[in-house]
């Protein structure tokens, strides 16, 4: 039977890096009872840091008030455990480690878990959902949901598979919208969504400009923000979405130019240099030498 958006009462996150925290916390600023769960219990004490400057940006901009902190922490709940995870939960927003195998392995462990009426999302970047979907246990109930930062970038891509639910699309446009993202639908299946796949083409560029040695990481990106009037530039971004989320997406394309870039972010990811997340990617943080008054001098 089709769920109703007053229906869905208790969230689940799968997998609290970059992504999940963030979508973990919107759900639970916007009231939802919200578990969040990981594998790994540095990540979920890693996890609180980053979701407490979000809160306090929230509030110096007056977006929630010194009142609501304690409830929206109370609505939050941590677990490694997949049994109390899964138990109760309306609808699941997965957002594990970009590894096909890894995903499938995660939705076949938590399949026998779920409540028979449990909705299954996943905010995968760039695999598709029928690649998952015979995993989850429940096909027609699975849809991709895609975030992007959450907070500062808030549209979220709605895309289904061929056997999702036809009303599954309309709930998830309707809870996008309850949770402050703006939704748009795809309306069949392709990698990267709408913004992925227009900004793969301006990375992968930023990248073949690179391996071929005609110009800098800095002069790429100032070209791009001079002229866009960006703050942050191709390789900037790539340092916010994490050099090894880019590798698997860049690696798993089999073209020349993408596999010449693949070689390089593996370098970086070798070294344990992700961008933002590891404090080094392309830039160094804090501080990346971008946000300088003078860059653009
Ligand atoms: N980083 C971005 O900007 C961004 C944007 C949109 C979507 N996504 C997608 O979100 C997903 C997660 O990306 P991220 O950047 O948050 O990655 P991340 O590396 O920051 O976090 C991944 C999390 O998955 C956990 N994990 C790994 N194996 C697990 C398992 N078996 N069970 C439970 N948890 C497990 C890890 O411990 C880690 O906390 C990916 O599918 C990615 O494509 C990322």
């Amino acid at each position: 039977m089709a769920l109703q958006l007053h229906d869905i009462k208790k969230v689940c996150i799968l997998g609290c890096g970059t992504l999940g925290l963030r979508i973990g916390l919107r759900c639970a600023i916007d009231g939802y009872a919200t578990t969040i769960y990981d594998i790994s219990a540095e990540q979920i004490e890693a996890a609180t840091r980053p979701q407490q400057k979000i809160l306090q940006s929230l509030l110096r901009h007056g977006q929630i008030q010194e009142t609501d902190l304690s409830p929206i922490i109370a609505r939050l709940h941590w677990t490694q455990d997949p049994a109390e995870a899964a138990a109760e939960s309306d609808l699941v927003s997965e957002s594990v480690t970009e590894q096909l195998e890894l995903k499938r392995r995660v939705y076949e462990q938590f399949a026998p878990l779920w409540p028979e009426r449990t909705l299954l999302t996943t905010n995968t970047s760039y695999l598709l959902p029928s690649q998952i979907a015979d995993h989850t246990g429940r096909p027609e109930l699975f849809c991709a949901l895609h975030f992007h930062d959450v907070f500062t970038a808030t549209v979220v891509d709605i895309m289904p598979h061929p056997s999702t639910a036809a009303w599954i699309p309309d709930l998830l446009h309707h809870f996008g919208k309850r949770i402050h993202q703006i939704p748009v639908l795809v309306e069949q299946e392709t990698p990267g969504y709408l913004f992925n796949a227009m900004l793969m083409a301006v990375l992968g560029s930023a990248g073949a400009l690179l391996t071929k040695g005609l110009a800098s990481i800095e002069d790429i990106d100032r070209s791009w923000m001079g002229n866009m009037n960006t703050p942050v530039g191709p390789f900037g971004m790539m340092d916010q979405i994490g050099l090894d989320t880019a590798l698997h997406v860049v690696g798993a394309r089999t073209d020349s130019r993408s596999q010449r870039f693949a070689t390089l972010l593996r370098q970086y990811v070798e070294a344990g240099k992700l961008g933002v997340k590891t404090g080094t990617g392309f830039y160094q943080y804090p501080q990346p030498s971008y946000k300088r008054k003078d860059f653009l001098h």
